[in-house]
């Protein structure tokens, strides 16, 4: 007998396969009042899920699923700090992160249950000092010349947040208090891109690994000490260098002065982590005042999602939207275009968060999901993506759900040129579902005196066929505020969404089998080596890389 998850995500599937269960135009034509029906809204946030095929009965059959999956309960565990994350034993509070210091949100590690808020808090106000004296000018570097740059050394989610949201607050103003860098591929290319131009004796070093033991940020970590110690002599590598760790043992053997380490527990998974000291490059670059209405900005978030009935929850509904999407509908991949160029990291920073969290095919209870679970995400900034990749969206044979973010308000003085940006996405979402229709095009097309031969011929591949879904997401402006209001959305969407695949959203143990192997096979790199058992594809290809080095 299926249990009633099943019974929900067969039900989903029913509904969009009723005659017409994908179509959207017509429920704009049935319901006048569509559009307010299907948006929800926090302050000026506004979520617009109208222009999709979720209808009154998907979206209580979405709610069904909720309940199915006990939503509401998964929502009271997180916050109350329960093992939410049960292969690796943690609660997930990042939340404490972004609270205040009252906020009373507590989760146990290793048996013992701690105030979560209070003990971020007080690593802030650390962090908050050494800003400040940063920025000062009291913390300098050895020579005594002040900080001007920023390099932060950190993979996944010690990179992706910061580096979104650094370039979030940063991009196109002129009064950030420094500059930042990011290097975290291993690739040595991207140690001098990371460095190149950048002075030294003005360069703050921070290392951000939540283990202080990935291989990439270890070894760029090595030839960043090595760049200071070079150009400034060993004895400057203690105030040239900052650690943001849980592994604050490895942090002291590497020469990080405590002073200068910033911790953080296990119940914050380091792809929610750029609210913790690994956020520290944002507080850097942005300034302080910006990073902390980031953190109240997804505060405010974390409260809606905790309070708010789940029919007006935001992150709840954005992700029954996705839900609906994928397991009704069938659809792989999902798209999000922010209009806005200060965000065109954020779909990178979005892959971890969603494909990380989500990439999944393991029940919690240890058994195979019936359902699939996680699409592939990409995107680009709009409007790029409308040059490039938006046709296989608009004409395809797939369909590719798209999330259009945009903030009403710019911060420069071209309002013709942001009305424009504008126009574009709220464009590309109409055109997206209403699409064109060949009898429309044969029309204008004979309007225009076109001879009826060219007319058969290329009316077809001009046809849009339209129906395609899409969220808007609409705010009054791109702030601090803002920008991690809307993070956050989407890390709850998440853990929505892995509420209801039944998964654990917080674990990452597939990115583990490729790392061991590359242990394995660095060693069988170097001249002369012997070549382990692999593979005879990996064993030839291994074999043609030492050729093509001359190192055989
Ligand atoms: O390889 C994936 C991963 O484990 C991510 O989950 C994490 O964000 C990243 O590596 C970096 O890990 P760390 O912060 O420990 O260096």
């Amino acid at each position: 007998m299926p249990d009633s998850r099943s019974t929900a995500f067969a039900r989903l599937r029913h509904l969009a396969d009723r005659p017409g269960g994908r179509a959207i135009t017509p429920l704009f034509a049935a319901d006048p009042g569509r559009a307010a029906r299907y948006t929800a809204a926090l302050d000026d946030l506004t979520l617009d899920f109208s222009k999709t095929a979720i209808d009154a009965p998907a979206l209580d059959a979405l709610f069904a699923l909720a309940e199915a999956a006990n939503l509401e309960d998964f929502r009271r565990r997180l916050f109350a700090g329960a093992m939410v994350n049960p292969t690796e034993h943690r609660a997930a509070m990042h939340m404490a992160l972004r609270a205040p210091a009252d906020a009373g949100l507590h989760a146990e590690l290793a048996g013992v249950v701690e105030d979560a808020s209070a003990q971020a808090a007080a690593e802030r106000h650390r962090m908050r000092d050494f800003v400040a004296a940063v920025h000062a000018g009291t913390k300098t570097g050895a020579t005594g010349a002040r900080f001007t740059h920023v390099l932060t050394i950190g993979i996944g989610g010690s990179d992706l947040g910061p580096l979104v949201a650094t370039e979030a607050l940063t991009l196109g103003r002129t009064d950030n208090p420094m500059e930042a860098r990011f290097l975290s591929n291993i690739d040595g290319h991207a140690f001098i891109h990371a460095t190149k131009g950048l002075d030294p004796a003005r360069t703050l070093v921070l290392i951000a690994s939540k283990t202080f033991t990935t291989l990439e940020t270890m070894s760029n970590a090595q030839a960043a000490r090595g760049w200071i110690a070079g150009a400034l002599g060993e004895a400057a590598v203690p105030r040239h260098f900052a650690a943001l760790s849980t592994n604050l043992p490895a942090v002291g053997q590497f020469g990080v002065v405590p002073e200068h380490t910033f911790g953080f527990r296990d119940w914050v998974g380091g792809r929610y982590s750029l609210w913790s000291p690994v956020g520290l490059s944002i507080a850097l670059a942005a300034g302080w005042d910006r990073f902390q209405a980031m953190l109240d900005g997804a505060w405010s978030m974390d409260q809606h999602f905790r309070d708010a009935p789940l029919r007006q929850n935001l992150p709840v509904l954005l992700a029954l939207v996705g839900i609906w999407h994928t397991n009704a509908m069938g659809c792989a991949t999902h798209c999000v275009l922010a209009y806005d160029e200060r965000l065109r990291r954020l779909p990178a920073h979005l892959q971890q968060v969603e494909m990380e969290s989500n990439g999944k095919h393991v029940t919690l209870a240890g058994t195979q999901t019936e359902w699939d679970t996680c699409p592939v995400l990409f995107g680009e900034p709009g409007t790029n993506a409308q040059h490039s990749f938006i046709q296989l969206v608009h004409q395809g044979t797939r369909i590719v759900p798209v999330d259009f973010i945009l903030a009403a308000n710019p911060d420069h003085n071209r309002p013709e040129a942001h009305r424009a940006l504008a126009a574009n996405a709220f464009a590309q979402a109409e055109a997206l579902m209403v699409g064109k229709s060949e009898a429309a095009i044969r029309a204008e097309m004979a309007a225009k005196n076109i001879p009826p031969a060219d007319i058969d011929a290329i009316a077809p591949h001009r046809v849009a066929t339209g129906e395609r879904p899409s969220n808007t997401i609409l705010f009054d402006r791109l702030d601090a505020f803002s920008l991690g209001r809307l993070i956050a959305l989407y890390e709850h969407k998440v853990a929505v969404q892995g509420c209801l695949w039944g998964i654990d959203s917080f674990d990452q143990w597939g990115v583990e089998l490729g790392k061991v192997l590359a242990n394995g096979i660095l060693p069988e790199l170097t001249p002369g080596a012997e070549t382990g058992k692999h593979d005879s594809s990996t064993a030839s290809l291994i074999a043609r890389f030492r050729a093509l080095r001359g190192e055989t």
